[in-house]
């Protein structure tokens, strides 16, 4: 359970919080005044501080001041009434994570308190690097004992220890974000703050200054000066995730700051000085983007400097029944609510909060481990978590190995398979609209088989699994339509 502290002298203040985030999750908590907000850090050591900016006694600048003196990681949130006011661009200066405008917006109060707890979450919570993770622990565990991965582990290490920048790469779902966290937490830097920056989920002309800062009036929606997350995070590590979406102006800046160490916010001629950690990441092939002169490569050189590459699972199979067995017993520990299979005397669920992990049958576990997964460990994770729920009593079998949800891997891909699916029945739909001697159904076959065939990468005894088919029957399809590659759909 996570805890946020609220200080401001007005008790309505508290209570909208209180309203709006107390949950199972989230314990919200308050202090009147900076003096006992600071008493209650000490004690109850909150995840995420957001504080009134002005406040009697001791005011929020100094109270946020104080709080950065003890412990910079605490993600801590200003109130203010204005965004331009000197004393909130001073807070932001001084580390603040953001600011809420009062009066509030629920979204946006939302928005700003989440990001906050994911970022204390990621520096708060372990990563650990391991072979057999440790069922109880609610720490995460990059989890591996493949000979790749412990080269991985290796080179986490080694890298930690430096202060040089790293550039993270691999397909999507292998761990590239998980492996950044325990770099920052195995580094010299671990006290300083981490902060995460998406460079994909934030629009082209609004990334720079994100990442600098802009003065005020350097186009027509800034009102007043920002300061961006380089200035924020300075002395602490940041992580520029999906590096290879950095427009071509944000690449040079980029640049000019691994090389100088400095930048000027959008619109300014003051040169800023910080000295800032980067971690990159990013699935894509940026020795192609450079011959496609989509990316710089001296940013390359210079953001190469330590690399480490985290392999697709298909590569490491021998990594999937410990990543299997690690995604059950962490699933457990989520849901309490799991009644035993074979209830005690007394009828009651566990008092200890945590659920039995199921086991996987044998075939189960074939089954997973025969797959391609084009989705790497995300793909497993959400397979695993999808057949925990399915699977009726305490063993998963096959048939609650669901596929077809999760095809490409990403989360928020899988919403995306279904329209391609309907789109794809949609066309050979309108083909049998259009011609009278079209084969429907026969097309659809095909049409599965190939699919099947393309997301087990081929794998013949694993496609007539999913297809309710024998192989016999399988191979006698693959002749009849003629299919003639795995990659022939996707
Ligand atoms: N070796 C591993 N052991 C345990 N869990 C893992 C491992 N690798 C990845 N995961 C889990 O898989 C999920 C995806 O990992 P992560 O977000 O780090 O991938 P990514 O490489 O950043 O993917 P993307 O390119 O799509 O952003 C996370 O829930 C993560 O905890
Ligand atoms: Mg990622």
């Amino acid at each position: 359970m996570q805890t946020l502290l609220v200080i401001d002298d007005e008790t309505h203040v508290f209570e909208a919080f209180a309203r709006n985030f107390d949950s199972p999750s989230l314990r919200v908590i308050s202090a009147s005044s900076g003096e006992e907000g600071l008493d209650r850090i000490v004690r109850e050591k909150p995840d995420v501080v957001v504080m009134d900016i002005r406040l009697g006694g001791m005011d929020g600048l100094s109270v946020l001041k104080e709080i950065r003196g003890r412990d910079m990681r605490v993600p801590v949130i200003m109130m203010t009434a204005y965004s331009t006011t000197q004393t909130t661009i001073e807070a932001m200066k001084h580390g603040a994570f953001d600011y809420l405008l009062k009066p509030f917006d629920v979204p946006k109060m939302e928005e700003v308190i989440q990001a906050a707890l994911k970022a204390s979450r990621d520096m708060r919570v372990k990563v650990s690097l391991t072979q057999e993770p440790d069922a109880g622990s609610e720490d995460l565990g990059i989890v591996g004992k493949s000979s790749a991965m412990q080269e991985v582990f290796k080179k986490i290490g080694l890298v930690s220890a430096s202060h040089a920048t790293v550039l993270i790469t691999g397909e999507s779902g292998t761990g590239k974000e998980l492996a950044a966290k325990a770099i920052y937490q195995n580094g010299g830097r671990r006290e300083k703050p981490f902060l995460a920056i998406n460079c994909a989920a934030i629009p082209e002309n609004l990334l720079e200054s994100e990442l600098f800062g802009h003065e005020k009036g350097a186009f027509t929606s800034a009102i007043g000066q920002r300061i961006g997350k380089f200035e924020q995070c300075n002395g602490g590590t940041l992580f520029l995730d999906e590096i290879g979406d950095l427009p071509m102006t944000v690449q040079t800046k980029l640049l000019r700051v691994l090389q100088e160490g400095e930048f000027q916010r959008v619109g300014g001629n003051q040169t800023i000085h910080v000295d800032v950690r980067l971690i990159a990441a990013t699935n894509k092939d940026l020795a192609r983007m450079i011959e496609e002169k989509k990316f710089r490569e001296d940013l390359y050189y210079r953001l190469n400097v330590l690399r480490i590459h985290l392999p697709p699972l298909r590569e490491r199979k021998e990594d999937i029944p410990l990543l299997v067995k690690y995604f059950l017993n962490r699933f457990a520990a989520k849901s309490p609510d799991r009644p035993p299979t074979h209830p005690t005397g007394s009828g009651t669920v566990s008092g200890s909060g945590r659920g039995r992990p199921k086991q996987i049958s044998e075939p189960g576990m074939r089954l997973l481990v025969d797959y391609s997964w084009p989705g790497n460990v995300r793909e497993l994770e959400n397979i695993v978590q999808r057949a925990t729920v399915h699977a009726a009593g305490d063993v998963i079998l096959p048939k609650d190995i669901e596929w077809h949800a999760h095809a490409g891997g990403k989360k928020e891909d899988a919403a995306g398979v279904r329209p391609s699916l309907d789109s794809a029945l949609d066309v050979l739909f309108d083909q049998a609209l259009t011609d009278s001697q079209y084969k429907l159904m026969a097309n659809i076959e095909r049409y599965m088989i190939a699919r099947a065939l393309s997301k087990t990468g081929g794998n013949q005894v694993q496609a007539a699994k999913i297809l309710g088919i024998t192989r016999a029957t399988l191979r006698k399809r693959i002749e009849k339509y003629k299919i003639r590659s795995k990659l022939e759909v996707n």
